[in-house]
């Protein structure tokens, strides 16, 4: 063993040892041990990443399976690392590896770090961002779909096709057999029940797609109709509330399997998934809620009891209308929500006086992506 203390980047009194082949460092407060394969696993020099890129140039059978730290060294704000049995040299910024050892990794789609809204007056108000000051500064709108789950757009120029040009300001249209862009307004023959002028109850949009489209745009062409007002529900929200109030329940959504299917002449689609999609740490992840198109398997008789009593405690929170924020769009509103999180709603309308809404999908990621390049990252 083999020990060091150097002052780290944040003047945080690093000690830095080898133990049994493995890194240990400690701030004064803690001591984290870093497993030698994972700091080989992370070296940047040039022989393990393209400079250019920064993509690793070797694969993991590619390292010995004994590979140990020999020899650790701090200068300045750098530590050099030695390791057998391939002699191979590498150096760390100190302060980035003491973050990255003491930060978990960070998932944008999880439940943690978003602003949950039980309830509307949660949201403390229904913000409508001008297109004009959207194109100047992106970065809040694209946070609040982040974190809120949605943000509503106001002055979008109101042309047929614009909403391509939304989604395209921070993604990319997913076309599906909808096409790359949907229009919604009563149609003769309807395939799908959003193409009349039915009231339509909260829901996710194509949970029977794998993976669905987790970016939904709505944008307002007209508006004159009788009824047609919108509604949004936090569908994270409701779910967590179930998790406090019922955790069997939770857990029987999170657990059980269910079908979505749509049919239509030129379309067969099919997805199995859970109501409640967790990640693998338990969080709520994605949400697929959808009353038109979910088909429950045939349980067997105490489990599909269980199921639809847990489906009916989510229903009831989902459908509490002190959870549903109410608005009307008006023409050149156009409304951006995460689909994997965000119930839609709408209520019913006539088809005198006209109401028509293009919609268009797109991806969480797309839109993550512009975020962390307008932050510079
Ligand atoms: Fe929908």
């Amino acid at each position: 063993m083999s020990s060091q203390v150097a002052a780290s980047p944040s003047d945080t009194l690093v000690g830095v040892s080898v133990v049994d082949g493995d890194l240990t460092l400690t701030d004064g407060e803690r001591t984290v041990e870093v497993a030698a394969v994972w700091l080989r696993d992370s070296c940047t020099d040039a022989e393990s990443r393209d400079p250019v890129s920064g993509q690793r140039l070797f694969d993991i059978g590619d390292l010995p399976p004994d590979v140990r730290v020999v020899e650790a060294r701090v200068s300045g704000e750098t530590l050099e690392v030695a390791f057998a049995p391939d002699g191979h040299r590498s150096r760390f910024d100190l302060g980035e590896l003491l973050d990255a050892v003491r930060t978990p990794p960070r998932d944008d789609r999880n439940e943690s770090g978003k602003r949950l809204w039980p309830r509307v007056t949660d949201l403390g108000g229904l913000t409508r961002v001008p297109w004009a000051r959207y194109v100047a500064d992106p970065a809040p709108v694209l946070r609040s779909v982040v974190e809120d789950g949605f943000a509503l757009l106001a002055e979008v120029p109101a042309r047929e096709g614009q909403v391509i040009d939304v989604a395209e300001t921070f993604g990319f249209v997913r076309e599906t057999n909808y096409g790359r862009i949907f229009d919604v307004r009563i149609e003769d023959n309807a395939t799908n029940l959003a193409f009349t002028g039915r009231a339509i109850s909260p829901h996710t949009d194509n949970p029977y797609r794998d993976p669905v489209p987790t970016i939904q745009l709505l944008h307002c062409l007209a508006n004159a109709a009788d009824g047609g007002d919108s509604g949004l529900v936090d569908g994270f929200a409701a779910a967590a509330r179930l998790r406090e109030q019922d955790p069997a329940a939770f857990s029987v959504l999170a657990t059980t399997k269910v079908a979505y299917r749509f049919d239509s002449p030129d379309a067969h689609l099919e997805s199995l998934a859970p109501l409640v999609g967790l990640d693998a740490g338990g969080r709520i992840r994605e949400i697929r809620y959808n009353n038109r198109s979910m088909r429950v398997p045939a349980l067997p008789r105490e489990e599909a009891t269980a199921f639809y009593a847990a489906y009916r405690a989510l229903a009831d929170l989902v459908l509490d209308p002190a959870a549903q924020l109410r608005f009307r769009l008006d023409p050149g509103d156009c409304v951006i929500f995460d689909n994997t999180r965000v119930l839609h709603a709408r209520s019913a309308f006539q088809a005198v006086g006209g109401r028509h809404l293009q919609g268009t999908y797109a991806d969480l990621d797309g839109l993550l992506s512009t975020l962390a390049t307008l932050a510079g990252r």
